[in-house]
């Protein structure tokens, strides 16, 4: 396997619930594997959304991100391949709500995930994190081990409503547990531009973050609600939808190269897996999923 020199690593984070964490993180994962970054996306919601989304068989986990931060299994171990060549996943599993529990009385319990991640660090380009809807423990590992955040933030009334307290815990970890934290970007999500609201959200939200927020803002799209339920991102489910083509723009505004606009519309060839990703085989990580 090729050793690469610094794997960057996101969290996607908001304590409010439904905001679309889970499908960001799926398809900023699934592009950046798609441009040739290897990804690791790791499962920190016991909800376990991301691994259904991403079409993980339930019933076919040996290792979870629970035996990760509570059984001191390797992260390692834990890996698994997806359906996009370059991008892998640390699956999640209903008993992960018990670990938040279970390492209150542990030593150095905000630093578990770092300590797992940290023996992977030269493996992937890219790490992404999908966090629970909560400021618990969880998320605190998160935040202890990633170098920045994307905060999604949905296009709705009480939109900004807990952002005073997530700001309040960035800057906790900041203080205490991540002196490097900071925040990557604000994603307005399922936007509505028929709307005013939507476009008073986005305003509210750019003086309160100004250019931290990305120009690119995710529609509200019956595809992307669609696609988990086949167990799919979106850039497999209707590469050629709108909502693929605004996670694939996002994702170039991570990566800070040009955005394609060309009508909105991506070119069928734009989805085909780069060379560098098909070197990639991935060796040595769990099954395949789907
Ligand atoms: N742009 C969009 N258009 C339409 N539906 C969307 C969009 N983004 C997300 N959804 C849907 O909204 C719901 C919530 O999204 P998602 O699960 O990504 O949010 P979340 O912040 O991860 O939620 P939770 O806080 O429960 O983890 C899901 O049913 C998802 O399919
Ligand atoms: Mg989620």
């Amino acid at each position: 396997m090729v050793l690469l020199l610094q794997m960057k690593k996101i969290a996607v984070c908001n304590q409010k619930g439904g905001v679309a964490k889970t499908t960001s993180a799926i398809n900023i994962a699934t592009y950046l594997a798609l441009k040739g970054k290897k990804t690791l996306i790791v499962d920190l919601d016991p909800q376990a959304n991301t691994t259904s989304g991403l079409g993980v068989d339930k019933a076919e986990i040996e290792h979870s991100i629970y035996n990760v931060l509570h059984e001191h299994i390797s992260l390692e171990q834990a890996i698994r391949k997806t359906q996009i060549e370059g991008l892998f996943i640390v699956p999640s599993t209903i008993n992960l709500t018990g670990a938040e529990v279970e390492l209150v009385n542990v030593m150095g319990r905000e630093y578990r995930l770092r300590k797992a991640v940290s023996e992977m660090e030269r493996q992937f380009d890219y790490l992404i994190v999908d966090c629970p809807p909560s400021l618990g423990l969880l998320t605190i590992n998160g935040l202890t081990m990633v170098d920045s955040l994307i905060i999604p933030i949905q296009c709705e009334y009480y939109a900004l409503e807990g952002l005073g307290q997530l700001m309040n815990t960035i800057k906790l970890i900041q203080e205490n547990l991540n002196s490097n934290l900071e925040i990557e970007g604000v994603l307005m999500t399922m936007a509505d531009f028929r709307t005013n609201l939507t476009k008073e959200v986005i305003s509210e939200v750019k003086r309160y973050f100004g250019d931290k927020v990305y120009e690119t803002i995710i529609p509200r799209t019956v595809k992307l609600t669609e696609a988990p339920g086949f167990g799919k991102p979106i850039a497999l489910y209707d590469g050629q939808s709108l909502g693929a083509t605004k996670y694939e723009q996002v994702t170039c505004e991570i990566l800070k190269i040009p955005i394609k606009r060309e009508n909105g519309e991506i070119k069928k060839a734009e989805l085909v897996i780069s060379k560098e990703v098909k070197n990639n085989t991935g060796e040595g990580y769990g099954k395949e999923t789907g």
